[in-house]
């Protein structure tokens, strides 16, 4: 079956060139098409051809008046959870702190509590709509951490449930391992024990039962030490899986350097990291994964987007869609906060969301830009030109979804 995608005002195929990343100084270079149709056979993008070219189609999809993205590639939520966390919320008004709570035993514990408290069917209700709301905004690859279990238990009842919508779900769902979120509380007096816990029982029984991708850790000063880090990734690396690390949020306690150290796929957060940790990872092949949502929502300090980019770090943006730090389930308001608040261009942006997303996944092979062979997910855009995507805040631009070649949303 062929389908053709025609009429397009633009499409932005963020050539890769074969690479499976952008750095800092390619990001701009974005080569809008015009005046061409999109081919797609079995799922994959067959061909790029003129809209005046006679090919055969089974189905025509018309974006007219339209601008055509790489579906949008959503690279960290924590977006299986219960229960909320508004009366938090209501205290952060009134001048406590993020932290403050958390050490209170609220934060990541509160919804831990309501997640314990959740059956698989209920946290199924929960998460179905939230990925059909990412779909609706051009989400084509959406990455959802465990990480609000903290028990043997809980950890696999929320990867199951993760697993659950990769297999039935129409587009890419990513599980990540999330152990190491924070201590439980009958593990507070007892680290020991609760690493003991991830490496002995989660790791392997994750591994033999391919539960999840990747295994993320929170290194902060109320979460994880980087020594503890460091002996859950040896441990992660020899199974095989992908490494992440939630790190420099609040303070910077070696995180970069744990990270190079294990050559891991991505570090996310970095609002307070350090001006020589910058070009250090500027250096290597480790996705800098921006979460303007978390600042705006903490009303915090913002990442160093434009050092980092001007270092020629590998910049992703994902919303770290969470109950606590950043209840935005919305990529294009993240896209529009990178704008205004990190200051940087469409053009960064797009990549950003995209083909970077893709890269600090592992998935770039295959995801993340319009070119022949890739997968043939788009997002497809009701406007006339990319700055339409920055400028209307609050409102869903996004007209079709596309995924593996079917629309799923309209
Ligand atoms: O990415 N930093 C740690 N984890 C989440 C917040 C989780 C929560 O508060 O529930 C984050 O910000
Ligand atoms: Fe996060």
């Amino acid at each position: 079956m062929i389908t053709l995608i025609k009429n397009a005002s633009q499409i932005f195929t963020v050539e890769s060139k074969g690479k499976l990343f952008k750095r800092g100084n390619d990001l701009k270079n974005i080569c809008p098409l015009t005046n061409h149709s999109i081919v797609i056979e079995d799922e994959l993008i067959k061909d790029l051809v003129t809209n005046n070219s006679s090919i055969k189609a089974d189905e025509i999809i018309d974006a007219k008046n339209c601008i055509i993205l790489p579906g949008l590639v959503e690279c960290h939520t924590h977006s299986a959870f219960a229960g909320s966390r508004s009366n938090e919320f209501l205290m952060r008004l009134k001048g406590a702190t993020y932290e403050e709570i958390a050490n209170a035993g609220g934060g990541i514990i509160s919804t831990m509590k309501a997640v314990r408290d959740s059956s698989f069917d209920e946290l199924i209700n929960l998460l179905y709509p939230r990925i059909n709301h990412f779909i609706s905004q051009g989400v084509t690859t959406l990455e959802i951490k465990s990480g609000y279990g903290l028990s043997f238990y809980d950890e696999i009842k929320l990867l199951q449930v993760i697993n659950y919508f990769k297999k039935n779900s129409a587009i890419n769902i990513v599980p990540t391992f999330l152990g190491a979120h924070t201590f439980p509380p009958e593990y507070r007096n007892d680290h020991k024990s609760y690493l003991e816990l991830i490496i002995n029982q989660l790791l392997p029984f994750i591994k033999k039962n391919n539960l999840a991708e990747a295994v993320d850790a929170f290194l902060e000063t109320s979460a994880f030490n980087s020594n503890e880090v460091d002996l859950i990734f040896s441990n992660a690396k020899k199974l095989g899986f992908n490494l992440r690390l939630h790190t420099d949020q609040f303070n910077s306690i070696g995180g970069i350097d744990l990270a190079i150290k294990h050559k891991i796929n991505s570090v996310d957060h970095l609002e307070v990291i350090k001006d020589e940790d910058i070009e250090k990872i500027s250096k290597t092949k480790i996705a800098s994964v921006l979460l303007p949502g978390v600042s705006f929502f903490l009303d915090y300090q913002f990442a160093p987007a434009r050092k980092l980019i001007d270092h020629n770090a590998i910049i992703a943006l994902s919303t770290d869609f969470n109950p606590g730090s950043s209840h935005i389930p919305n990529i294009q308001f993240i896209m529009q906060l990178a704008a205004l608040k990190m200051k940087m261009s469409i053009e960064e942006i797009i990549s950003a969301v995209t083909l970077n997303s893709a890269f600090a996944l592992g998935l770039s092979d295959k995801i993340g830009s319009i070119e022949i062979g890739k997968e043939a997910s788009f997002a497809i855009f009701n406007a006339k030109d990319i700055s339409e995507l920055i400028y209307h805040i609050g409102y869903n631009l996004n007209k079709f979804t596309i995924s593996k070649g079917k629309i799923i949303y309209t």
